[in-house]
């Protein structure tokens, strides 16, 4: 009878860490390093602009890295949340970020408890996190709240019909009605910090832009 082969040990293979993985290059259109220039995170005024910029574009384009954030919260029991968004609407002017949500989840709940939120970006081609804190509200317009939701494709409106509350557990199959409107809820977080993380090719660029009165203060940090 042939040997049996040893199983390995079933243990998670170790992942090269952030500050030690080779560093991913930077994308085409990420602010460009000539030579004996300032490295383009040096600027952190530019590099604030530049970080809405991305997230504009992370609200409208599908296929942007910055389009499926990880929103944090605070649970109920002092713990941790964090689960994948969709940015739907991102305003530099107002340093708002919108997403979509059911009104049933728990993320709600656990912003009406506690408002304070974060956001996380990664951006793999541009070697860019961006993390960001804030205070989430929603939209209390019920026009506004009908316009949005009139944008929303058939697919997506489905899970907003459940007629069990979304994380329920199933006790049999799942019921849909019409009334899934009145689930949608339209979340912004104003955003009170926000801090970047450039990994280049021979450097990494830290530094933040917090809100302060009516405008933002940029400085650098030490990666
Ligand atoms: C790619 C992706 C996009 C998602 N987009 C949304 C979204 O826009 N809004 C939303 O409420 N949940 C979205 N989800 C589902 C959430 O990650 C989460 O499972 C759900 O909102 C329930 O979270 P909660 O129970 O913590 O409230 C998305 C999940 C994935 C994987």
């Amino acid at each position: 009878m042939a040997a049996r082969a040893r199983r390995k040990p079933n243990l998670p293979r170790a992942e090269p860490n952030g500050a030690d993985a080779p560093t991913p290059q930077p994308g085409a259109d990420a602010p460009k390093r000539q030579p004996g220039a300032a490295a383009p995170f040096d600027d952190v005024g530019a590099a604030a602009a530049h970080c809405w910029q991305l997230l504009v574009r992370g609200s409208r384009d599908r296929r942007a890295a910055w389009r499926t954030p990880v929103l944090s919260t605070i649970g109920l029991d002092g713990a941790p949340r964090s689960r994948v968004l969709v940015l739907r609407r991102a305003e530099p002017a107002a340093g708002l970020l919108w997403l979509h949500t059911d009104l049933r989840s728990a993320k709600v709940a656990e912003l009406a408890a506690d408002p304070r939120a974060a956001l996380t970006f990664w951006d793999p081609r541009r070697a860019l996190q961006l993390r960001v804190e804030g205070v989430a509200g929603f939209e209390p317009d019920p026009a506004i709240l009908a316009q949005a939701w009139a944008r929303v494709p058939e697919v997506a409106r489905r899970s907003y019909c459940t007629v069990e509350p979304p994380g329920r557990r199933l006790a049999g199959e799942i019921l849909f009605d019409a009334r899934g409107e009145r689930n949608f809820a339209m979340l912004a977080i104003r955003v009170e910090r926000l801090e970047w993380l450039w990994l280049g090719p021979d450097r990494h660029c830290r530094g933040e832009s917090r809100r302060l009165g009516e405008g933002w203060e940029a400085a650098a940090l030490v990666p």
